[in-house]
C-alpha cells in the first residue's frame, strides 16, 4: 500500500483549503436549521437561457448525428460563428480554424493552459485577489505562482514595474482578468498596451480571461485584449458563453489566439477530454449569431440592481458607486473586522451570504464580494435585511 497514494498527490497538498467550500458549508448548516438564507455569493446569473438557445438544444439534442463523440477542436460551423462574434463586436479578425478553440467552459480553457504551456519550475503571474483558478492551475503543473497583488491606490491593475525582473525573466505566463472578477474593475487601453509590452519584452505569454467582456452599463463597452497592436504576437483569450447568455450550467466557451499557442492547448486537450456534446455547440452557434439584445437587457437588470445595491450600502456607512461592468459589487468591510469575520457576521445576523474578500486572496483581505445575480425580490429583501444589520 503506497502511503503517498491515500496520502493524496502532493501537487493537490499545494492547493490551498477552497474556502468556498467551507462557506457552503455554513450555508447549509443555517437552510438546516431553518434560516431562510439570501445567497449573493456566488456569479451565477438568475436570468434564464435566452429560449432561442433553449429550442435549438432541445431540437439538436434529439438528433442522433449529435449523440456520438464531438470533435475535439469543435464544429467548425461553432469556430466560424465565434470568429464572426469577435469581427462584430471587437473588429479583430480571428482565423476560425486555427486561432479559435471552443472549450468546456473558460475554467476548462483557464486550468488547462499551464499543462500544455509551462514546466514545472516555471513562474505563472497572478493577479491576487483573483479567480482562483489562475493560480491553482499553476500548481497543477508543477509551476510556480507569482502574485500581482491589485490594489485600490492602483484602480485593481497590478503594478507591472514592481515584477522583479529575474521574477518576469523565470515567468512563461501572465494572467489578466478585466472586466474583472472580483473587484468589478475595467482596464484601459493604455494599462493593455503596457502589459503586452511588458510580456514581448520578458517572452511571457499574457492571457487575458475576459469571460464579462459583455456584462457592462450605461454605454461602456469593454475591450478584447486583440484590439491592441502587438498583442496578437504575446496572446491568448479566454471567452465564454457562462455570462453573456446565462448559460453557466452548459459548460462552454473558447480560446483564441496565436496559432501555435491555440494549437499546443488543443494538443493537450485531446488527451484529457472528448469535446463539448454537439446539440450544445449548435446552441452556442445560435447564441452568438442572435445578437446582443437579451445581453443588453440582461446588463439593464444588473444595472438597476448595481444602484440598488449601491444606494443601500451608502444609507448606512458606505460610500461606493455602482461599477462599470460584471455582476459583482466590491467593497471594503466595516472597521472593527477581517472579512470571514463580516461574511460570517452578514449571515448570523440576517442570513445574507457574502464572500470575503480573502477567499480571492491575501490582497482580497478588507474587502467583500456581493453579486447581484438574485432575483429582483430577493435582492430586495437582502437590501432590506442589510439596512437592519448592526455594525
Ligand atoms: C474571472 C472568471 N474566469 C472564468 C470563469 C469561469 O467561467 P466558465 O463558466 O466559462 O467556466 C469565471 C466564473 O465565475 C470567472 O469569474
Amino acid at each position: 500500500m503506497s502511503r503517498t497514494a491515500h496520502a493524496g498527490a502532493q501537487r493537490l497538498g499545494r492547493i490551498p483549503p477552497y474556502l468556498f467550500a467551507e462557506i457552503d458549508r455554513k450555508v447549509q448548516e443555517k437552510k438546516r436549521a431553518g434560516v431562510d438564507v439570501i445567497s449573493l455569493g456566488i456569479g451565477d446569473p438568475d436570468l434564464p437561457t435566452p429560449k432561442r438557445i433553449v429550442s435549438v438544444l432541445q431540437e439538436a439534442a434529439a438528433d442522433p448525428a449529435n449523440h456520438r463523440y464531438p470533435s475535439y477542436f469543435g464544429l467548425a460551423e461553432l469556430r466560424e460563428a465565434i470568429a464572426g462574434w469577435y469581427r462584430e463586436r471587437f473588429n479583430v479578425d480571428l482565423d476560425a480554424s486555427s486561432e479559435i478553440l471552443p472549450t468546456l467552459g473558460s475554467k476548462d480553457g483557464i486550468s488547462h493552459v499551464p499543462l500544455a504551456l509551462v514546466d514545472p519550475g516555471d513562474v505563472v503571474l497572478a493577479p491576487d485577489p483573483g479567480y482562483t483558478v489562475y493560480a491553482t492551475g499553476a500548481i497543477m503543473a508543477g509551476a510556480d505562482p507569482y502574485v500581482m497583488p491589485l490594489t485600490i491606490e492602483n484602480d485593481w491593475l497590478p503594478d507591472l514595474d514592481a515584477i522583479p525582473s529575474d521574477v518576469a525573466d523565470r515567468a512563461r505566463l501572465m494572467w489578466l482578468n478585466y472586466p474583472n472578477n472580483p473587484t468589478a474593475a475595467v482596464a484601459g487601453r493604455e494599462f493593455l498596451a503596457r502589459a503586452v509590452d511588458f510580456c514581448r519584452l520578458h517572452e511571457i505569454v499574457l492571457c487575458h480571461d475576459a469571460p464579462y467582456s459583455e456584462i457592462a452599463f450605461d454605454g461602456y463597452r469593454p475591450l478584447s485584449l486583440f484590439e491592441i497592436p502587438g498583442a496578437r504576437e504575446v496572446g491568448l483569450e479566454f471567452h465564454s458563453l457562462s455570462k453573456t447568455f446565462n448559460m453557466t450550467g452548459w459548460r462552454i466557451g473558447w480560446v483564441c489566439g496565436r496559432a501555435d499557442l491555440v494549437g499546443l492547448i488543443g494538443q493537450l486537450k485531446t488527451n484529457i477530454d472528448s469535446g463539448i456534446f454537439q446539440a450544445v455547440q449548435w446552441a452556442a452557434i445560435e447564441a452568438l449569431n442572435g445578437g446582443e439584445e437579451e445581453t443588453h437587457a440582461a446588463c439593464e437588470i444588473y444595472a438597476r440592481r448595481h444602484r440598488l445595491v449601491a444606494d443601500t450600502l451608502n444609507t448606512i456607512g458606505w460610500n461606493i458607486k455602482p461599477p462599470r461592468a460584471t455582476f459583482y459589487v466590491w467593497a471594503p468591510v466595516p472597521a472593527g473586522y477581517d472579512s470571514i469575520g463580516f461574511a460570517g457576521h452578514v449571515l448570523d445576523e440576517v442570513g445574507v451570504n457574502i464572500t470575503p474578500g480573502v477567499g480571492f486572496g491575501v490582497h482580497g483581505e478588507g474587502y467583500f464580494r456581493l453579486s447581484v445575480t438574485a432575483p429582483d425580490a430577493r435582492l430586495e429583501e437582502a437590501m432590506t435585511r442589510l439596512r437592519t444589520l448592526k455594525l
